[in-house]
């Protein structure tokens, strides 16, 4: 059996359908009779809607509708958010009431022939509003009530913060940051009879199938949800959004499939993003640099109509050893749309203020910010009692590997030490981490008798390369060639698959894959025992028939090579056969996921250039080292760690959501003023995987690797801002006004 293709760096099965223009995103998929759906969006932040004048908008060439709170079918909140087996990205159905909770929420639908003709009623369209003042600051909102959300806490760490020979005490802001995918959120709603298909951009059609049959109340045979590519989500695209149950309610009243586009604009506010969380970290240290007491303490806004936790502590209970840790989160509700996980949700933004003040307390112990690590590396998970042994980590040996390429041992610690002609370097580095998780999938395949496999699963590629492992499985099973292996993905009529998020995916799906494929097999090797060919009979009349193997795509004594057997259509032709196919569910063991704590851990490190003459501020270079067990595809996989990169970049320098106080609106709700990495700003690039396969996980040893390369980031690039600076930054992102001024501007 060939195993060479796991793990090799295979293009995308599906890269020259994107390239070419040919693969069908959400909008792209050409129905007849399509009619647009603009929303409306209030534009105020808290109010009740007094009055909805359309009369004007009715009248107006093309339009067909016009739905709002007064006129609305029924629509429900989601049941399955209540027993976490289903989720929408915002509880509350539009139209639900003529309260206005946020700017950007949509108070009515325009329905017609044409794009132009919708959104030139829908801009017609007036609302008057009772408006009320907005709280879209921590210092605007009512004090949180009651106990916090999450609370966890281990030994004394108040009384050994105080007995502390070293101590850091400072507080950290992350902003608000939006996902802002290539493609933005659309939904193309058809209903035939009383069932409806939605065209989607998602991440998740199975949990959007349900969401959506619960809040349109029919059954969730009547509901089909199909998103065979996705332009990109970063967690946005997690859980279904309004705009899908507008699409759907529209189409339904004129009997025409509709689209919806959520623009630019409305990308800002009615589809999530990642909330802002103000975190203080509390460290508290022997001379030697050994830790004795953390305490993490964040307050992290979230909606009005929602309690979306944006738990960022959990990463601080296990990434080092110390025997005294309190952690608290406590929720704020503000005037703004729901939040939703964004790529490494949690742990990314918990990170920035455990790894900064962890290089603070380097500075002020005048100690290696690497050795620092070191000196208190987890051997276990010290967040569970008693503690948990790791599933599998090898992070000592990223943290070395990152060094030595990095050349971290000719770093000056002094301020400013490095110079470069008119440029000073700043050095930093961070541990990165990833809980690793896996859940269940279905999957059929299905051996061809013109020699062609395919795979399915109602699982979704999000750009990840899900496609690609599908095949790389179905050819390492069986030896077909992967131009032969047709994968279909994206689709709630295929067998169950998980949704695209929290890096779970390839977990999940390989062993599922690996079960049906040798199902297949198992049933094309039947077929090959009964055949009367010279070639498989037994030795002697009371003899075992002889063991049959697949490879090279061939069916083949198990003992003796390929080549000596036959391919395996002659085996289906042989029985008139079309295919033979198989269908495997596959889910982790409970056993094994209470025995060990299973992370993906990773060292960043990452060099500035700041030009004081020009007040020019770059990343000069990044480096990340990961430790995510075995790589099932290496040209994907290092897409993927530096595509992360490049976010964290973005996150660390340019990303944050800035909202008016006035009117509660995003004012940089464009790609104008929201500012995301471009390639100027992205220097040379490096990614190294150390390789140890998880097999506790799957028996492929893969653990995920989706958001593992944004954590740390943003930490390492503002140690190694103060390192050329001397400036300290605790409020991302970092500006280069605080660099001009020598100081950092921090208000929360
Ligand atoms: Mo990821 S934030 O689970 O898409």
């Amino acid at each position: 059996m060939s195993t060479s293709v796991i793990g090799a760096p295979i293009q995308r099965i599906d890269g020259s359908l994107k390239v070419t223009g040919t693969a069908k995103y959400a909008l792209d998929n050409p129905l007849d009779n399509v009619a647009w759906g603009v929303p409306v969006a209030s534009t105020v932040g808290n109010a009740r809607i007094v009055n909805i004048d359309t009369a004007v908008s009715e009248r107006m060439p093309g339009v067909l509708t016009i739905i709002h709170h007064g006129n609305t079918d029924q629509l429900f909140r989601p049941a399955g958010q209540l027993e976490q087996s289903s989720r929408a990205g915002e509880v509350r159905p539009p139209f639900e009431d003529d309260n206005v909770y946020y700017y950007g929420q949509y108070v009515a639908l325009v329905v017609a022939n044409t794009f132009e003709q919708a959104q030139d009623a829908a801009a017609k369209v007036k609302v008057d509003y009772d408006k009320h003042p907005n709280i879209v600051a921590i210092g605007d909102a009512t004090p949180p009530q009651g106990p916090p959300r999450i609370h966890y806490a281990r030994g004394k760490a108040d009384d050994a913060f105080d007995g502390a020979a070293v101590k850091i005490d400072e507080t950290y802001v992350l902003p608000v940051e939006t996902h802002n995918p290539m493609e933005m959120h659309a939904t193309i709603a058809k209903w035939e009879g009383d069932k409806v298909i939605l065209y989607e951009s998602s991440q998740g059609v199975v949990n959007h199938q349900h969401v959506l049959s619960e809040m349109l109340g029919i059954p969730l045979d009547q509901v089909q949800v199909l998103s065979p590519f996705c332009g990109s989500g970063f967690g946005g695209k997690l859980f279904p959004w309004p705009h899908s149950l507008l699409a759907a309610m529209g189409a339904r009243r004129v009997h025409r499939p509709v689209k919806v586009q959520v623009s630019r604009a409305l990308m800002f506010t009615a589809v999530g993003h990642r909330p802002l969380t103000q975190q203080r970290m509390r460290i508290g240290a022997t001379q030697e640099g050994k830790l004795v007491s953390v305490q993490h303490d964040v307050l992290q806004p979230t909606s009005m109509v929602d309690t979306y936790v944006e738990a960022c502590t959990g990463v601080t209970t296990m990434l080092y050893s110390c025997e005294n840790l309190t952690a608290n989160q406590t929720l704020i509700p503000m005037n703004i749309g729901t939040p939703t996980p964004m790529r490494g949700p949690g742990i990314v933004p918990g990170l920035y203020p455990l790894e900064s003040a962890m290089d603070e307390l380097a500075v002020k112990l005048n100690m290696d910010p690497l050795e620092l690590r070191l000196k208190n590396y987890a051997e276990q998970d010290e967040s569970f009692t008693p503690n948990r042994p790791f599933s599998s980590k090898h992070l000592r040996e990223c943290y070395q590997i990152g060094a030595e390429k990095f050349g971290w041992s000719k770093r000056t610690p002094q301020v400013g030490s490095m110079k470069q002609g008119d440029e000073i370097l700043g050095w930093g580095m961070a541990t990165a981490t990833w809980h690793a998780g896996r859940g269940s999938a279905t999957v059929r395949v299905r051996l061809n008798a013109d020699g062609t496999a395919r795979a399915t699963c109602a699982t979704q590629d999000i750009g990840t390369g899900t496609y690609t492992i599908f095949a790389q499985v179905v050819s390492e099973k069986t030896g077909i060639p992967i131009d032969k292996i047709d994968v279909v993905l994206g689709d709630t009529s295929l067998p169950d698959g998980p949704t695209s998020g929290g890096s779970t995916v390839t977990a999940t799906v390989l062993p599922a894959v690996a079960a049906a494929t040798n199902g297949a097999i198992d049933r094309v090797i039947a077929a090959a025992q009964t055949m009367k060919t010279g070639l498989f009979k037994r030795a002697g009349a009371g003899d075992d028939p002889p063991k049959l193997a697949m490879s090279a795509g061939r069916i083949h004594i198990a003992d003796q090579p390929p080549e000596s057997g036959i391919p395996f259509q002659e085996v289906l032709a042989h029985h008139r056969l079309a295919a033979l196919e198989a269908e495997s569910r596959t889910a982790p063991d409970p056993a094994t996921s209470h025995q060990f704590s299973a992370h993906s851990f990773g060292a960043q490190f990452v060099e500035v250039a700041w030009d004081p003459g020009i007040a020019r501020l770059r990343v000069n270079r990044a480096l990340t080292v990961i430790d995510a067990g075995r790589i099932i595809n290496h040209r994907t996989g290092r897409n993927q760690i530096l595509g992360a990169v490049v976010m964290g970049i973005g996150m660390a320098m340019f990303e944050e959501t800035i909202y008016d106080p006035r009117n509660a609106k995003p004012l940089n709700n464009n790609f104008a003023d929201y500012i995301v990495s471009t390639n100027a700003d992205i220097p040379q690039l490096d990614c190294i995987f150390v390789e140890y396969p998880d097999l506790h996980l799957n028996e492929y040893g893969a653990r995920g690797i989706g958001e593992i390369g944004l954590a740390g980031i943003a930490s390492a690039v503002t140690m190694a801002v103060y390192h050329a600076t001397g400036v300290r930054v605790r409020k991302l992102p970092v500006r280069i006004e605080e660099l001009m001024a020598g100081q950092p501007m921090l208000t929360a």
